[in-house]
């Protein structure tokens, strides 16, 4: 399986922090945060990657990963999405890079307290289809939310004022090539964009999305309080008292 990062937008829920790099470049805690959502991928023995990005300060990312070779990976790609219509939009860059081959799909700001292996194996044995990952969360309302009729996803929609259920989509798909012929498909959002939501919601219609729910913690990086949040788990985790700051 290969793997994508989605690291473009213009990341405006951060700014001023924005304008002048990428928000995936942004620390969390002592490292760039794209450096989390790589090594999830690596973890779960993912070693040829393609980072899609966007926006002014694209370069940055050539100079601070390289060609992977010092992070151990076997490649590293890059492309570059043009305008910001989205995330599926972004992913549209990434046929050929999978050429055929199933992909592991992760935003490049969400952070996964957990392996993903154990879901990725799965996958590698599902016959068909795409498997997301969710996460009951409190705030329901910033994500894609699904909704289950007898312990199945039946819908997921986005951002929705009246949530059907307190579980989030979390930032990380696994989709066979199918998703590439989904994307041609796809109709652009009331919000102007081209959204991973409509792809997920196009298995659901075909029977053939598989879901697991997350154990550990999740989060992702999108906004000032997000951000944070994930400095502290961060920081927490290499053992800091913050008490004693
Ligand atoms: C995106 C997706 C949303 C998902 C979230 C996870 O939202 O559209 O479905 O739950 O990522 O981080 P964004 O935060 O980019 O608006």
């Amino acid at each position: 399986m290969k793997g994508v990062i989605l690291a473009g937008g213009l990341g405006t829920r951060l700014y001023p922090l924005t304008k002048i790099t990428n928000k995936h470049l942004l620390p969390v805690f002592d490292k760039p945060m794209i450096y989390y959502p790589l090594t999830t991928l690596m973890d779960a023995g993912i070693k040829d990657v393609l980072i899609v990005t966007g926006g002014n300060h694209a370069g940055e990312f050539l100079r601070l990963l390289g060609n992977g070779k010092e992070l151990n990976l076997k490649e590293i790609h890059y492309t570059y999405q043009t305008g910001e219509k989205g995330i599926a939009d972004a992913l549209r860059l990434a046929e050929d890079f999978a050429d055929g081959e199933r992909i592991v799909v992760i935003l490049g700001d969400n952070l996964f307290g957990e392996s993903i292996k154990p879901y990725t194996e799965k996958f590698a044995k599902q016959r068909e289809g795409a498997k997301i990952l969710i996460k009951k969360v409190r705030n329901p309302q910033r994500f894609g939310v699904v909704d289950f009729k007898d312990g199945k996803v039946i819908s997921i929609e986005e951002k929705p004022k009246s949530p059907k259920s307190s579980y989030a989509v979390a930032g990380l798909y696994m989709y066979d090539s199918k998703v590439f012929d989904f994307i041609r498909k796809l109709k652009v959002s009331r919000r102007g964009e081209y959204e991973i939501t409509d792809i997920n919601n196009m298995y659901i219609k075909e029977g053939i999305l598989t879901y697991d729910i997350l154990k550990g913690y999740w989060t992702d990086c999108g906004t000032c309080e997000s951000l944070l949040r994930a400095n502290i788990i961060v920081a927490k985790k290499q053992g800091i008292n913050l008490k004693n700051l």
